[in-house]
């Protein structure tokens, strides 16, 4: 159920810190406890996320109406259907950003991927279509992360791998469609030094061990990689590791969208910012994206029949709707007639709240199958016609992007025009 995060798979016990870490998460699901954090995602008792609970554990803020609405003021367009539909549904400073963009300051947004599958799963897909609309709408500049050192550490991928395996995935990023003028990818493996490490090092020196263990669970056994690897996923909230784009300006806003389980990262950045003598980033934050077998099962990029990815072909998107995608129907037609469909629990029908767009036809559906009148296989057509569509509209894109292209978005090159360009069109 990971969406940015790859939740599920890691810690498989290759090391004695992940047998710890399992046994920790064992012990917690035996307590019917949930679990979130970057690299696991568990359900309380009943395998469900409470998102109530996880508002209230990190402290972060419901993203109101008024917030959606000021969004559509400033940029002039409606709202994208994940705002619309409360998909993005926490944030952090959300309002400071927009105060300062609406007064004429630009912010720049900073989102990531840890490269661990070949092809991304519809659920990697949300944060990335989501930045491509900020992007747009605010006509913001982008740092994107790729974490290839994150995914060696976390699932002892081999170093060539994860660095092919990042630059694979950078064009599944880039079909998804950004502007090269104002795109900055970037894999850590490739990146760092310079500035980017000198910022790395700072965050180091303000966070403690016990720190790291509180914020992110990590215990004396994990490899030391892991302890210090947070501060290399904090750094690029910092507009002075890309010196390219911001000059030596440090009062560039920073904007992360992401899925709320990469929140502890930045939770620990925002209380280091002050003390490097920054602002703190702000995040928008999503909801899990479900596995097909429903909320409580794992989407994982190592069980090709818990996602949909982006490679698969009509054939593959059409049996794993059909055999594994989670139904919420009726067991039989008379009782399907009689009570209708349960959408609370429903995988067709959250996936159809997550990509179609048209509203009228998604509150139809919705209105005619939790009815009864429409049928779990008829839900199951619409689904897959849908995202057939929006699966081969991604792969003529992806099948555009050279390895130039890949190289020329890779590049570290003179970007101040990004700035420069950056926020409010005034009319
Ligand atoms: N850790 C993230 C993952 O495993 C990748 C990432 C790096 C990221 N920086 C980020 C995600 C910033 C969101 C925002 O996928």
């Amino acid at each position: 159920m990971s969406g940015g995060g790859e939740a599920a798979a890691i810690g498989a016990g290759q090391q004695p810190g992940d047998e710890a870490a399992a046994e920790q998460q064992q012990q917690q699901q035996a307590d019917g406890e949930q679990k979130i954090t970057p690299w696991d995602v568990t359900g309380g008792a009943d395998g469900k996320v409470d998102y109530n609970k996880i508002v209230s554990d990190f402290g972060v803020s419901l993203l109101q109406q008024e917030l959606v609405d000021r969004i559509e003021r400033l940029t002039g367009r409606p709202a994208h259907p994940f705002l619309k539909r409360g998909i993005f549904f926490a944030h952090r400073d959300l309002g400071e950003v927009l105060d300062a963009y609406e007064r004429g300051q630009p912010f720049y947004l900073y989102t990531g991927r840890g490269p661990s599958s070949e092809a991304l799963h519809l659920g990697h897909l949300v944060p990335i279509m989501f930045t491509a609309w900020l992007q747009r709408a605010f006509n913001a500049p982008l740092v994107i992360q790729l974490t290839d050192d994150e995914k060696t550490l976390w699932r002892g991928l081999d170093q060539d791998e994860a660095r092919r395996l990042a630059r694979e995935n950078a064009k599944d990023i880039i079909a998804c469609g950004f502007d090269i003028g104002r795109t900055f990818i970037f894999s850590d493996f490739e990146y760092v030094g310079g500035p980017f490490y000198r910022h790395i090092v700072a965050i180091q020196r303000c966070v403690t061990m016990n720190q790291v263990r509180g914020i992110f669970g990590l215990t004396p056994e994990d490899n030391i990689g892991k302890i210090a690897f947070p501060a290399v996923q904090a750094a690029p909230s910092f507009p002075g590791c890309f010196p390219h784009i911001f000059g030596d300006r440090k009062d560039v806003k920073c904007l992360i969208p992401c899925a709320i389980d990469q929140d502890p990262y930045f939770r620990m950045t925002r209380d280091v910012a002050p003390r490097i003598g920054y602002d703190k980033p702000a995040l928008i934050e999503s909801r899990f994206f479900p596995a097909l077998q429903g909320e409580s099962g794992k989407m994982s990029a190592s069980d090709a029949n818990s996602a949909i990815f982006v490679n698969d072909t009509p054939k593959q998107i059409k049996d794993k709707i059909n055999k594994h995608a989670f139904s919420g129907g009726g067991a039989t037609l008379e009782e399907h007639r009689a009570r209708g469909a349960n959408l609370d629990v429903d995988v067709p029908w959250k996936y159809l709240n997550f990509f179609m767009e048209d509203d009228d036809k998604l509150a139809h559906i919705g209105r005619e199958y939790g009815a009864g009148r429409m049928l779990t296989g008829e839900i199951k057509g619409e689904l897959i016609r849908l995202l057939t569509d929006i699966v081969a509209r991604h792969q003529a894109a992806r099948a555009q992007v050279t390895d130039e292209v890949v190289d020329a978005f890779m590049a570290v090159r003179p970007m101040h025009e990004a700035l420069a360009t950056a926020g409010r069109r005034r009319a």
